[in-house]
């Protein structure tokens, strides 16, 4: 072969190899990777996660997410369940192994109208609080926690789902005691505790436009205060269907628009028939088990599997395109074993709603929301 047909046989041959490795290289391997730049991919963990007794589940968040929020472990009635009783353990856990592999550490939640104790509202005698009172021991848990753990949480969810489906302020007894404006002292007691952390407000179905409205109205009005708000958590507990992508797109960009960041929080579409109206995640709505109300406890139909793949797509496309207002992509759990919806709001149902099945295996829709950014850039 003469010198020059050589050279232009190997530089042909240098050239493929590169080609190739320049594919897989862009063929993304984990979640984490395919959004890497974008804004972070995290799991809620549940006390098995947190403790290591479920590795299983703890290899694929160690693989797949880069941030983590506590399902449980740190809401009032764990960490402070009766006056002077605190159980710290499991949020020391939680934060232990976000520190030691360097995740986005998630605090959720300091205040909200469930999973508190009633006698945070009381007295000794059982009589409801002063405002004062009540302020005061608000800013007292405010500290115990986001100091705790100050320098290693960098978000903190300081408020949680505060409004009505309206757009109006939910009469809780935080709103009742207070006033509306604990809202705007929760986040300052939270600001001086740690002035790093991001502040998030947090809630459900926000593209609902009453409540998407709602929120707008609230985090206009804290900021014209100067309330240290940085955040707006969008909870996504979705349904098969709902919300539309437009729905999503337009409470993610308006939301933005009021010069906070949006982090998509918790995660999960709902695949099973839904016994109420609208999208609500009120954690306290309980209804009885009916087996008609449990279609697939066997596996998903093929026609479902579908629907769930399209919808996850089409909703990685539009947080894909927002990506310059979204902070983080939190799933509401690992797998769809260990996934709350098996239990809310009727107990005892299988339920397909995560990226993960019950094996720990990816899904059809994993798939689909790992190529969202490749066939973007196409
Ligand atoms: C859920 C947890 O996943 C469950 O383990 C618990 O029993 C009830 O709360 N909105 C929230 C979350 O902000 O804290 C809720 O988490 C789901 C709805």
């Amino acid at each position: 072969m003469p010198a020059s047909g050589y050279l232009f046989t190997r530089m042909a041959v240098c050239a493929m190899l590169l080609i190739a490795a320049t594919a897989a290289a862009q063929q993304p391997t984990s979640l984490k990777q395919a959004y890497q730049g974008d804004f972070y991919v995290g799991a809620a963990l549940n006390e098995a996660e947190i403790t290591g007794q479920d590795q299983h589940s703890d290899a694929i968040v160690l693989q797949q997410f880069n941030s983590i929020s506590p399902e449980d472990a740190l809401k009032w009635a764990i960490i402070n369940p009766e006056p002077g009783v605190f159980n710290f353990s499991l949020g020391d856990q939680y934060v232990a192994f976000g520190v030691q592999h360097h995740m986005w550490i998630v605090g959720h939640n300091l205040v909200w109208h469930n999973q508190v104790p009633a006698w945070v509202f009381r007295d000794e005698n059982g009589k409801l609080l002063t405002r004062d009172a009540l302020l005061a021991r608000m800013k007292q848990h405010i500290f115990l926690e986001v100091e705790r753990y100050r320098g290693k949480i960098q978000s903190w969810d300081v408020v949680n789902e505060a409004l009505n489906e309206d757009g109006t302020l939910r009469q809780s007894l935080w709103y009742k005691i207070i006033g509306p404006d604990y809202i705007a002292r929760a986040f300052e007691y939270a600001h001086e505790a740690d002035p790093q952390a991001q502040l998030t407000y947090n809630d459900y179905n926000l593209a609902n436009p009453a409540k998407l409205a709602g929120v707008i109205r609230l985090v206009k009005q804290l900021k014209a205060q100067g309330v240290p708000i940085d955040c707006v958590g969008m909870q996504d507990h979705d349904h098969l269907g709902s919300p539309t992508p437009e729905q999503e797109d337009t409470a993610i960009r308006s939301i933005a628009a009021t010069g906070v960041k949006v982090a998509i929080s918790e995660l999960d579409i709902n695949v099973l028939p839904w016994p109420g109206t609208g999208n609500t995640a009120e954690v306290s709505m309980h209804m009885a088990a009916n087996p008609k109300l449990n279609p697939w406890p066997n596996g998903l139909p093929k026609d479902i599997q579908q629907k769930l793949m399209d919808q996850y797509a089409a909703l990685f496309r539009v947080f894909y395109r927002d990506r310059a207002d979204i902070s983080r992509v939190t799933f509401w759990g690992v797998t769809n074993a260990q996934s709350w919806l098996n239990n809310w709001p009727i107990p005892g149902r299988t339920n397909y709603p995560l990226l993960f099945d019950r094996a720990g295996e990816p899904t059809p829709a994993y798939g689909a929301v790992l190529n969202v950014p490749g066939n973007a850039a196409k």
